[in-house]
């Protein structure tokens, strides 16, 4: 089990975004779903032994779980992924914790304080270009939780807030990549270790 959690600073918490302009309506939610893509896609399979949280903070905090053990119809391509999240922004809830919209695609009002609630325990790191290289890494199993930034990188909140689980800063390498780029790195990474042990 691995997950991913994606922390967008200004990705809109409303659906009231143009899905063909989701880079100019949506706070860059393009950023999000391509990392849901990245984490939880690959070639004609969703990985069942991974989930992904994105943390929309433009707007009223909510936040997405998306368990691909669960959820059926994802599909690839960004605008199905806008579609998906759209429709969860849609449902508004004032319950507390994640409420399941449909198998495997649940929806939170909160931000990163509710999705800490429900990682429960859990091995926390947090892609970070200045981290400790991937490769040399140790991922604790079974349970490792990535904590990336969008386009703009992790705040000072969102750090302040992840400080209590003292999480090891992880990097993919000397560049600073694009965030879905940092989270297939790593999938890779978590591939090929497992290959390793088969
Ligand atoms: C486009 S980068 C953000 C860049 C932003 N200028 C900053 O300084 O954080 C988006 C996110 O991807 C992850 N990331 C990008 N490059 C990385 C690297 N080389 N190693 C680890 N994580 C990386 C980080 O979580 C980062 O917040």
């Amino acid at each position: 089990m691995r997950r991913f959690v994606v922390i967008g600073r200004t990705a809109r918490s409303t659906p009231d975004f143009k899905l063909q302009d989701l880079p100019g309506t949506s706070g860059r939610l393009d950023v999000l779903v391509r990392c849901v893509r990245a984490a939880l896609l690959c070639s004609h399979t969703i990985r069942d032994d991974t989930i992904v949280y994105l943390v929309m903070l433009g707007g009223p905090p909510r936040a997405l779980r998306i368990d691909g053990a669960l959820a059926q119809y994802v599909r690839p391509d960004e605008r199905n992924l806008a579609v998906l999240v759209q429709k969860a922004l849609s449902r508004v809830t004032s319950a507390e914790g994640f409420v399941e919209l449909r198998q495997g695609i649940a929806v939170a009002a909160g931000g990163l304080d509710v999705v800490l609630a429900d990682l429960g325990e859990s091995s926390p790191y947090v892609l970070d270009e200045a981290g400790v290289d991937v490769r040399e890494a140790t991922l604790s199993t079974p349970r490792p939780v990535f904590f990336c930034g969008d386009h703009l990188g992790l705040d000072d909140a969102a750090r302040a807030a992840l400080s209590p689980l003292s999480p090891s800063p992880v990097s993919v390498g000397p560049v600073s990549v694009h965030a879905e780029d940092a989270i297939t790195i790593v999938a890779n990474e978590l591939d090929r270790r497992r290959a390793n042990f088969r």
